[in-house]
C-alpha cells in the first residue's frame, strides 16, 4: 500500500468541496483545483461555512475547524498536483469532460500517483483506458452531502491493481466512512437503484398522478425517506440525474431505463435544482415552492 500525504481534487463544486473538506479534516493535505480562480474562491468559501457550521452544531472543535481549513489550499494551475499522491476528479458527470481533464492532467502527475474519479456512474475501464496510468485508476464514489452521508463506493476497473485498491480503502477507512464495493457496472450500485425510484417519481408527476407536492409527502412521510424523491433530484441536479439515467438507458440497453421527458425538459430549460436556484421547487424565495 502507497501512503497517502496530499490529496489533489479537480472540481471545486459540492462534490469537490466535500472530498476536500472530509479529507482536511482526517489530516490530508489538500489542494483543490478548478477550471477559474473564482469557482477554487467560492469551493473554499462553501467549504468554510460547512465547517463553521459543524462547530455551531458541536460536531466539531473550533481548533480542528482551524487546522483543517489551514490544509486546504487552491492549486493555481493543474501542474501544481504534481505534489499529491491521490487526486480525485470530482468534475461534471460528463465523459467528455472527464477525458479532457484526463488527457491534460496525466503528464503532469507524479508517475506514482493514483488517479480516482468520484464519477456517480460512468465505466470506470471506459475512463481509465483514457489515461496513462489504468492500473492506478479507482473509482472512489462519495454521496452528497459528503460530510454527512457515511458510504462510499470503490469500484476497480479490469485493470485496477491490488496496491491501488487497498490504498484507495485506506484512505476512505481514514475519512471514518463506510465502504462498500461494486463491480463496475453502470451506476453501479447506490445510483442503479436510486436514480430509477427518482425518474419514476418524475414520471409520476408527468403522468399526473400526484403533485411536486403529494409525490415528496408520500415518499418521506409513507417511505421513511429524509427527502422526498423529487426534492432529492434537486439536491443532486438534475443534469446528473439526467446524465446517470443516459448512462443506465445506453449501457444496460434496456427500455426500463429511459428518462422521463419533463426531466430532460427541466434541463434544457436550465432547471437544474438547488444549484440553479430552481428545479421541481423554485428556492429563490424565502421558501422553495413547487414549480408544479
Ligand atoms: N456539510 C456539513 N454538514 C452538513 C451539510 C454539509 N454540506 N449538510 C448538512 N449538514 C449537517 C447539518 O449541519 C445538520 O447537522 P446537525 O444535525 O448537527 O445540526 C445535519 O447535517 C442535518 O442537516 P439539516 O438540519 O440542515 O437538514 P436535514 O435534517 O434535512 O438533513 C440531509 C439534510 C442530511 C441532506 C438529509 O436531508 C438527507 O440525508 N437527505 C438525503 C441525502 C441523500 O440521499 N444523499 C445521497 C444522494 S445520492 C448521491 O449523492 C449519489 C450520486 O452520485 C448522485
Amino acid at each position: 500500500m502507497s501512503r497517502i500525504g496530499t490529496v489533489g481534487i479537480v472540481g471545486a463544486g459540492q462534490m469537490g468541496g466535500g472530498i476536500a473538506h472530509v479529507s482536511a479534516l482526517a489530516g490530508y493535505d489538500v489542494l483543490v483545483y478548478d477550471i477559474s480562480s473564482d469557482r477554487i474562491e467560492k469551493g473554499l468559501a462553501t467549504i468554510s461555512g460547512n465547517l463553521a457550521r459543524q462547530v455551531s452544531s458541536g460536531k466539531l472543535d473550533e481548533q480542528v475547524r482551524k487546522e483543517a481549513l489551514s490544509r486546504i489550499s487552491g492549486a493555481q494551475s493543474m501542474s501544481d498536483l504534481a505534489a499529491a499522491d491521490l487526486v480525485i476528479e470530482a468534475a461534471t458527470e460528463d465523459e467528455t469532460v472527464k477525458r479532457k481533464i484526463y488527457a491534460e492532467l496525466c503528464p503532469q502527475l507524479n508517475p506514482a500517483a493514483i488517479l480516482a474519479t468520484n464519477t456517480s456512474s460512468i465505466s470506470i475501464t471506459r475512463l481509465a483506458a483514457q489515461t496513462d496510468r489504468p492500473e492506478r485508476f479507482i473509482g472512489i464514489h462519495f454521496m452528497n452531502p459528503v460530510p454527512v452521508m457515511k458510504l462510499v463506493e470503490l469500484v476497480r476497473g479490469i485493470a485496477t491493481d491490488d496496491q491501488t485498491f487497498e490504498t484507495a480503502k485506506a484512505y476512505v477507512n481514514a475519512l471514518e466512512k463506510t465502504i462498500t464495493v461494486s463491480e463496475d457496472f453502470p451506476a453501479f450500485i447506490v445510483n442503479r437503484i436510486l436514480l430509477p425510484m427518482i425518474n419514476e417519481a418524475i414520471y409520476t408527476l408527468y403522468e399526473g398522478v400526484g403533485s411536486v407536492e403529494a409525490i415528496d409527502t408520500a415518499m418521506r412521510l409513507g417511505a421513511n425517506h429524509p427527502m422526498g424523491p423529487l426534492q432529492l433530484a434537486d439536491f443532486i441536479g438534475l443534469d446528473t440525474c439526467l446524465s446517470i439515467m443516459q448512462v443506465l438507458h445506453d449501457g444496460l440497453s434496456d427500455s426500463k431505463y429511459r428518462p422521463c421527458p419533463l426531466l430532460v425538459k427541466y434541463v434544457e430549460a436550465g432547471w437544474l435544482g438547488r444549484k440553479a436556484g430552481r428545479g421541481f421547487y423554485d428556492y429563490r424565495g424565502e421558501h422553495p415552492v413547487p414549480t408544479r
